[in-house]
């Protein structure tokens, strides 16, 4: 398991890390769009993670679990999602979605990315999940290679 560089910590997603950039963070993925903390905050209940809601998880359907990376700065320098998704094959199996990966340019090549990916696959494989999978563009292939993933499947999409 890698460690956080010194004065770093990983928690879950606040109702006031709107303030501490998260959405900065996320801009290296896709364009943001200007969310308002109103908005913020209806989604973070969706995506708020306890102890109760893990154990939930474990005998109820899909979740989200958003983690951050805070610096000693106490500013949103990584984040990412699980998505947990109850199937009805594989004996109504769960697979965990990884979504949302994103390290803050500045931050980038400190193993923050490779510690997310960590965290959330221990989320994925304490509730139960069969599987983690995600999508990711070639480039972060041998990220995720790093990671532990395996190239597997072809990713499909259609624009609505
Ligand atoms: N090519 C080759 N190796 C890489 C790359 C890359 N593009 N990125 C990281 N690595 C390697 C590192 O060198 C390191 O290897 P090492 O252990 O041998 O030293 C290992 O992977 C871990 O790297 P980290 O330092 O943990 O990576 P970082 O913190 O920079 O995070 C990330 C990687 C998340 C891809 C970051 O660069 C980023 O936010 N990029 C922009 C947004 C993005 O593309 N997000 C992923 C979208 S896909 C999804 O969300 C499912």
């Amino acid at each position: 398991q890698a460690a956080l560089p010194k004065g770093y910590t990983i928690r879950p997603l606040a109702s006031d890390d709107y303030e501490r950039g998260f959405l900065d963070v996320l801009s290296v993925l896709t364009v943001i769009g200007n969310i308002s903390k109103a908005q913020f905050l209806v989604l973070i209940k969706l995506f708020f993670f306890t102890l109760e809601r893990f154990f939930y998880l474990k005998a109820h359907n899909h979740e989200y679990f958003t983690l951050v990376i805070v610096s000693s700065e106490d500013r949103i320098v990584g984040a990412g999602t699980i998505f947990i998704e109850r199937k009805f094959i594989r004996n109504t199996g769960l697979v965990g979605h990884i979504e949302d990966i994103a390290v803050d340019k500045n931050q980038q090549g400190k193993k923050l990315g490779l510690r997310i990916i960590q965290a959330l696959k221990y989320v994925g494989a304490k509730t139960g999940c069969y599987k983690v999978i995600l999508d990711c563009s070639e480039k972060n292939v041998p990220f995720y290679e790093k990671c532990g993933f395996q190239r597997k499947e072809v990713e499909m999409a259609w624009y609505c």
